[in-house]
């Protein structure tokens, strides 16, 4: 038996064809894939069972965790793993279309050159995309506690990746202790090099983080979970359409909203906002984009259309082309 509130199989939710625009691959990673290559590398984990690993009350919890989780991917291979069995597991959700995060920073700590990163990520989302169907681009996450110089020096390692593949810059971890104006210069250059832009913002902080990344022109608001805080705010981000990547479960695992229940996601759809559902980092959280489509389906009482129409606002909110959209639409509508 399913869990409560979990998608089951045969769930027309989960069989529902989905995109999803804020999934870390690293969030992703199994904890049977952890623990194996802890092993391979030698790597102690700290825990007996590597289910463990995933517990936190905190984001300082989580992404120490997440920390954690990213020391054992050290070798193309290891990467290749991890983009391929995202793949996997996305399909069983109903994801065809992904627009997932990579966090360099993480592996650059450890000493795994970024060529060895990408290689296997490339490789990993090309055999996953033949094998369980579900087309990947990227979008490279900055550590913003690490500052504007090393994004900046990421920003410049991204000037020679394929396009194809790398689609835009982001940047996550906690907005605690830090000014988002630093990122403006950021923001600006990623767009002169044709690049997308998107910032964790409001999650852990307040919506004025949210203000300043909208005002440096960012083209998607991670989470937003703040977002109503500001009237005005929320006026301009409706007007402009400015889309918003919500990941309601996440935000209650990590803390930063009390229950489903009291997350404004409803609240901000009835303003207006283009928003979505997403689910961040699924193996840490143990639920998939399908599960967080049922959780939310039943905690508010939204019927099939309504659940329809949130995930074709990911279909606009996506940063692929017009004709590409269509096309995801003529094939979801003949799924
Ligand atoms: N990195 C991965 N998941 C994150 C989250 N929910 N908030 C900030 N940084 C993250
Ligand atoms: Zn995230």
């Amino acid at each position: 038996m399913p869990e409560p509130l979990m998608a089951a199989p045969d769930s027309p939710l989960r069989l529902l064809p989905k995109v999803e625009l804020h999934c870390h691959v690293e969030g992703t990673a199994r904890a049977a894939t952890v623990a194996e290559l802890a092993a391979k590398h030698g790597i102690p984990l700290g825990v007996d069972d590597p289910d463990d690993l995933y517990t936190y009350e905190s984001l300082a919890d989580f992404l120490n965790a997440f920390g954690t989780v990213c020391s054992v991917f050290l070798e193309p291979a290891d990467f290749h793993r991890l983009a391929y069995e995202a793949a996997e597991d996305a399909a069983a959700a109903g994801t065809r279309y992904r627009e997932m995060f990579f966090s360099p920073g993480f592996h650059l700590d450890r000493g795994v050159p970024f060529h060895r990163m990408w290689e296997g990520l490339v490789s990993g989302i090309a055999d996953g995309e033949t094998d369980h169907g579900v087309r990947t681009r990227l979008i490279l996450d900055v550590d913003k506690p690490k500052g504007i110089g090393p994004a900046m020096a990421l920003l410049e390692v991204a000037r020679s990746l394929d396009r194809d593949l790398l689609i835009g810059v982001g940047g996550d971890s906690t907005e605690q202790g830090l000014d988002h104006h630093m990122f403006e210069p950021l923001i600006a250059e990623a767009q002169q090099l044709g690049l997308k832009t998107c910032f964790h913002c409001g999650e852990d902080g307040p919506a004025e983080n949210i203000a300043i990344m909208v005002e440096a022109g960012i083209d998607r608001i991670d989470h937003g979970t703040r977002l109503l805080d500001l009237p005005d705010l929320t006026k301009r981000v409706v007007d402009e359409r400015i889309p918003l990547t919500s990941c309601p479960g996440s935000n209650v695992e990590i803390g930063v909203v009390e229950s489903l229940e009291a997350h404004p996601f409803v609240d901000q759809r009835a303003a207006g906002a283009l928003v979505t559902l997403n689910s961040d980092d699924p193996t840490f959280f143990r639920y998939d984009l399908a599960d967080e489509y049922e959780r939310m389906s039943a905690t508010f009482d939204l019927d099939m259309a309504e659940m329809v129409a949130i995930r074709d606002n990911a279909i606009e909110a996506s940063w692929l082309d017009e004709t590409d959209k269509a096309a995801l639409r003529a094939e979801f509508a003949a799924s």
